[in-house]
């Protein structure tokens, strides 16, 4: 199929171009669905969500459905969310503890550990003859768990976790082990729906630092830094005076690898850019030390920052959003939202961390609102036929991608720049041109090596 759809010729990431049928057109998304959304590693719940045997999390791994249970053993299994018998959606609940999951439509009901347990009216209807053990719920080939983050993936070939991860575990880290004992999930799950293709906002949050200081213009005003909350501490200069460090480009960092994106700030407080100061950002700075003795200075340092882990996994650190894009057709996605605290961190600050969350990027947040107007007008625009066919520019910074000798990991470049866009687009379509993951992992690295070659 992705001959006819010519998906080559869609992307052009060595160039820094795109065409929009990328974000529109229904075959690209079916095939999407079974070549990005069936191969790779998806997250599907945290730990601490289902702490006991027989808790359970509903989620989706593209649009199929997911039950991600705990077992009696006290390992976590995932199943598809489909009754064997027609099909009906098993279990409606978004979250619980059961011992069975009974299915609504006929009562076929199935234990944690995914087989057929009961089937009612099984001597009359059945005569005795169904035979339960070959009609068990289909189960999530790969299971992983990286420091809470529970993934899946439906690939048997498919690399390790870990392989799959390769640097931007570094950066991971920086959110979910900045202190002993992990995370977990504060509250429940925030979900809502946006009228946009699910890569205007992975690919946003892997890469665009760019958008901020206009985008978000009204928050940086409202917010505006005095000399003594201003991320480097030193006194205001000349052009600063309305505007964060971050939005004038004191130099950071964009890192890119296997279509993962992340992009930062140096900054000198350890509060900087929590937005809310007061018990949130006593913690950030009380838990400094600690923090730097685990990770060291970039990454204890690094609040300002937005990051993706190919295709849908999202963060923000400092305002600790961890979010997943997912897809619902190719002009929908469902946004869910997680608050993710140190486990350390006292039940007080934990409250003040959903709420600095809730205000900054929870549906009504000053930041998320300001982000998802954007995709929204851009998927609108693209129902238009010329605007189909017009190519997009995706060319800042190309030329410039190094690999650091700091220690700071991945092909990397100035935080302005789309150097992690365009990995994202290759990784997207490699995989969406590839039979194989051992093709896929070697057009991907020959990109890496070329563009860093220059
Ligand atoms: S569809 Fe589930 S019992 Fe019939
Ligand atoms: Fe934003």
């Amino acid at each position: 199929m992705q001959d006819k759809l010519n998906i080559k010729g869609l992307v052009d990431a060595r160039h820094g171009k795109v065409k929009p049928a990328i974000y529109v057109d229904e075959d690209v998304y079916q095939l999407e669905l079974e070549r990005v959304f069936g191969r790779s590693w998806l997250f599907l719940a945290h730990e601490s969500q289902i702490p006991k045997s027989g808790d359970f999390f509903t989620t989706f791994m593209g649009e199929d459905p997911i039950i991600v249970a705990r077992q009696k053993d006290g390992s976590v299994a995932a199943f598809l969310n489909q009754c064997r018998h027609r099909g009906m959606k098993l279990c409606h609940a978004d979250s619980g503890n059961t011992r069975t999951f009974t299915c609504p439509y006929h009562g076929w009901a199935f234990g944690l550990e995914g087989g057929l347990t009961s089937v009612p009216l099984e001597e009359e209807a059945y005569r005795n003859n169904l035979d339960k053990s070959q009609w068990g719920l289909i189960q999530v080939t790969r299971l992983t768990t990286y420091k809470g983050l529970i993934f899946g993936n439906w690939d048997e070939s498919a690399p390790s976790l870990e392989e799959y991860l390769g640097d931007m575990a570094w950066y991971l880290d920086g959110f979910i082990d900045r202190r002993e004992g992990g995370t977990e999930v504060v509250g429940g799950v925030n979900k809502w729906v946006i009228n946009c293709n699910w890569k205007f906002a992975a690919e946003q949050f892997c890469s665009d630092q760019y958008h901020a200081p206009y985008t978000h213009g009204s928050a940086i005003q409202v917010l505006a830094p005095t000399p003594e909350n201003k991320a480097d501490g030193k006194p205001l200069g000349d052009g600063q005076t309305q505007r964060p460090a971050w939005a004038n480009g004191l130099g950071g960092v964009q890192f890119s690898e296997n279509g993962h994106g992340s992009a930062f700030f140096f900054t000198e407080k350890a509060d900087a850019n929590v937005w809310v100061g007061g018990e949130v950002s006593n913690y950030f700075r009380e838990t400094y030390p600690e923090v730097e003795a685990r990770l060291g200075r970039v990454r204890a340092l690094r609040l300002a920052g937005h990051n993706t882990i190919f295709p849908t996994l999202s963060w923000l650190n400092g305002t600790q959003t961890l979010r997943v894009w997912h897809p619902k057709g190719p002009n929908q996605i469902e946004v869910w939202v997680f608050c993710i605290a140190d486990r350390a961190a006292s039940d007080e600050v934990k409250e003040a961390l959903k709420q600095s969350h809730a205000r900054a990027f929870g549906p009504a947040g000053f930041l998320e609102q300001d982000d998802s107007e954007n995709w929204v007008e851009v998927q609108k625009v693209l129902r238009g036929n010329k605007a189909q066919q017009t190519e997009l520019c995706m060319q800042m910074g190309i030329g410039f991608e190094e690999r650091r000798k700091d220690g700071i990991p991945g092909v990397t470049n100035h935080t302005f720049a789309e150097t992690a866009a365009r990995g994202f687009y290759q990784r997207w379509v490699d995989m969406m041109t590839s039979e194989t993951w051992a093709e896929i992992e070697t057009k991907t690295q020959e990109y890496q090596e070329e563009i860093v070659r220059g």
